[in-house]
């Protein structure tokens, strides 16, 4: 390859601006209560109306709308004006692993220190929070004038960090270690003197007084911003990439096309990491209710909705392992994926990934047509690997459906990386999918 046709190849990856959008919504997204509101804020720049489940729904083909559940999930749909044969939807989640802080968060040590105290929110790599600068951010519910209410808060400055022990102290420190996180875990949050600010600092962000908090959903983040890494900066590198990276490329496809034939939705479900088993998961009546709701809205009878169910299709958007660099073996020797090459359709066996034969070749299809390409994945059939999405939304409302992800590496670290061309591609094909 001659060295200018080189420097073109490598131009391609700075092209920034699809990534720009991603990393400024990781960045402002450090719970998934700041992932939502973030989300709402875009589909009301795009025209879409709020909509709360409390209310009587009145809507019309050829608007667009979205409801929230519990300010974590989300579900956005817009309604082509003519016909609607079914409904196109994707699914992602908008939680990732991280530590939650217990009601009574404050620990005191040897009356020296303070530290917070933590426990697990999903399947983390324990060892990736220590040493870095973390934060706080969350809900908390206060009493005001109307009644209860909430209000998002973000310290959104390092004020904690869990401290490594020194290899002097632990000299078989890197032999692997067993991390405890009832001991290991809470950060160190300041010195004693700060004892009791926790309270007056969510407060002061809330701009309420802090005996008006009645409730607090708050968890520890990790400081660090998203960007690119690599020679040729071909990839990126940011907290909580599983799944805001397929959320944004869903919110991204969605606002920029309208509607064809299908009522076109994106379905945001909170507490993938912990099984999804809530009222705002994936697992729960969410997406059936807002269908049902369409229908009743539509004035469709029963029939007619289940000739749209039938009719529908479903991508499930979980993010997705690539070969790993320096332990290729951990993949299957031929179904497996690379960063960069691709969206990655899922299969398993045992349909934890809900991909069938007719699911991919729509999938397929898709790709095609929007001229990306796909890669794919099974697990090694000694490994049992991860759920997502799509196999526990079908208990629910069921419909033809595909898994699928974009490739990473360092899945549930506190800083993942992927590749800085996938977004684009899974933002084509789901472009494409909205529009057929
Ligand atoms: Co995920």
């Amino acid at each position: 390859m001659s060295r200018k046709n080189k420097e073109n190849e490598t131009s391609s990856y700075q092209d920034t601006s699809y990534l720009e959008g991603l990393f400024d919504f990781i960045d402002h997204s450090p719970t998934c209560f700041h992932a939502v509101a973030n989300m709402e804020e875009e589909l009301q720049k795009a025209g879409y109306q709020q909509l709360s489940e409390k209310q009587i729904w009145q809507i019309k083909a050829g608007n667009k709308y979205y409801v929230n559940r519990n300010d974590s999930a989300i579900i956005a749909f817009s309604i082509p004006k003519k016909e609607q044969k079914g409904f196109h939807i994707v699914a992602a989640h908008s939680d990732s692993p991280c530590f939650k802080l217990k009601e009574l968060p404050e620990l005191s040590i040897e009356e020296h220190y303070l530290k917070w105290n933590v426990e697990k929110y999903g399947g983390m790599i324990l060892s990736t929070w220590l040493d870095r600068p973390l934060s706080i951010a969350g809900r908390v519910v206060y009493k005001g004038h109307e009644g209860l209410l909430t209000k998002l808060v973000n310290i959104n400055r390092n004020v904690a960090v869990i401290p490594n022990v020194a290899i002097h102290m632990n000299w078989d420190m890197n032999k692997g270690i067993e991390y405890n996180p009832q001991t290991d875990m809470p950060p160190l949050a300041g010195s004693i003197k700060e004892k009791g600010a926790y309270l007056s600092l969510l407060a002061k962000e809330a701009g309420v007084d802090a005996e008006e908090i009645l409730g607090q959903d708050i968890f520890l983040y990790n400081r660090d911003k998203c960007g690119r890494i690599g020679l040729a900066g071909e990839y990126i590198c940011g907290p909580r990439l599983d799944d805001l990276e397929c959320v944004y490329a869903g919110l991204q496809a969605l606002v920029k096309n309208e509607p064809a034939n299908y009522i076109n939705m994106l379905a945001v479900f909170d507490n993938e990491e912990v099984g999804s088993g809530t009222k705002q998961g994936a697992d729960s009546s969410f997406l059936r209710d807002v269908l049902m709701r369409i229908r009743g809205g539509l004035q469709l009878t029963e029939e007619q909705y289940q000739c749209m169910l039938a009719e529908s299709f479903l991508i499930s958007a979980d993010n997705a392992h690539a070969v790993h660099p320096n332990h290729p073996e951990k993949t299957d020797s031929v179904n497996k994926t690379y960063l960069n090459e691709g969206i990655v359709i899922k299969y398993h066996g045992s349909q934890r990934y809900a991909t069938d034969a007719y699911s991919e070749a729509v999938m397929k299809d898709i790709c095609k047509e929007a001229g990306v390409p796909y890669q794919v994945y099974a697990n090694r059939s000694d490994i049992a690997g991860g759920s997502t999405l799509g196999n526990i939304l079908m208990a629910q409302v069921s419909m033809n459906t595909v898994d699928i992800g974009l490739p990473q590496l360092a899945m549930h670290s506190a800083l993942e990386t992927a590749g800085a061309e996938d977004l684009d591609y899974l933002i084509r094909a789901l472009s494409v999918f909205y529009n057929k």
